[in-house]
């Protein structure tokens, strides 16, 4: 069945893809991490695979059985923390067409890290001094090569101010990516679940535009998102 993009609609196109989530170590055996499987990086991959493109998955501690279910022909890159996966990707962005952040960045990490285990001493608590990681996405965008597309990710949930889709939209005009896809989160929807509701955030015409709400299961919404990418490198040309 015909169920996204053209099977070779990305043929001869780079993607880098980076997925999972960042770890911070504090020493050599503890770090500060995130619950992100993965699963939506590793269902991005095989949609762009499908769609003929040439796919790199930046690997942030992604679980090996998970990985294992690629296709072949995808190259993996491992990487542990925040520092190495802004390295990897920036080493892959002279040869990208298009770069999609779907990782879960830690904001944050320890300003120390000790060669040795932590020892407790006394009865004390501890207090941890963190500092914040450089913006990747940010950086990504001020080094973009040529026409690359690059592509965010924002899980936001609603507060007392703002509705989450008032978020994204913030974040989409600070980013200065061509595509976001944001992620109501509000309701617990996305980590380590199979389904996810996503709007794409783009612009036209110098205007955002905002997709329709789309539900499905991750590998549905990676359809989109290819869709949406592959429209926008195929915009460039014309
Ligand atoms: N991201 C990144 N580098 C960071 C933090 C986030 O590249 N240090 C990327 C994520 O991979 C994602 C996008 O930026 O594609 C949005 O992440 P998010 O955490 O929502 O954005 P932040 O700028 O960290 O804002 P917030 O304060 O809301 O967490
Ligand atoms: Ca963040």
């Amino acid at each position: 069945a015909e169920t996204g993009p053209g099977s070779d609609s990305l043929t001869g196109r780079r993607i880098v893809i980076s997925a999972g989530g960042t770890r911070e170590a504090l020493d050599p055996v503890r770090f500060l991490g995130n619950r992100s499987s993965g699963k939506q990086g590793i269902a991005l991959a095989k949609a762009a695979h499908a769609a003929g493109a040439e796919v790199e998955l930046v690997a942030a501690n992604i679980d090996s059985g998970l990985l294992s279910d690629l296709p072949a022909g995808i190259t993996i890159t491992p990487v542990e923390s925040t520092l190495e996966l802004q390295t990897a990707m920036h080493a892959s962005q002279p040869a990208a067409d298009a770069l999609i952040m779907a990782a879960a960045v830690a904001d944050f990490r320890p300003a120390e890290t000790t060669g040795s285990k932590m020892k407790k001493t006394g009865d004390d608590g501890l207090t941890l001094r963190l500092v914040q990681n450089p913006d990747i996405l940010r950086g990504l965008v001020d080094e973009r090569v040529g026409a690359q597309i690059i592509v965010g990710f924002a899980a936001e949930t609603g507060d007392a101010q703002s509705t989450a889709l008032d978020y994204a939209r913030a974040k989409f005009a600070r980013k200065g990516v061509d595509l976001l896809v944001f992620n109501d989160v509000s309701n617990d929807r996305a980590f380590g679940h199979d389904h996810t509701a996503v709007q794409i955030i783009g612009s036209a015409d110098g205007q955002t535009t905002i997709g329709e709400e789309f539900q499905g299961s991750k590998d549905d919404v990676s359809q989109k998102v290819i869709a949406a990418l592959t429209e926008q490198l195929t915009d460039l040309e014309s």
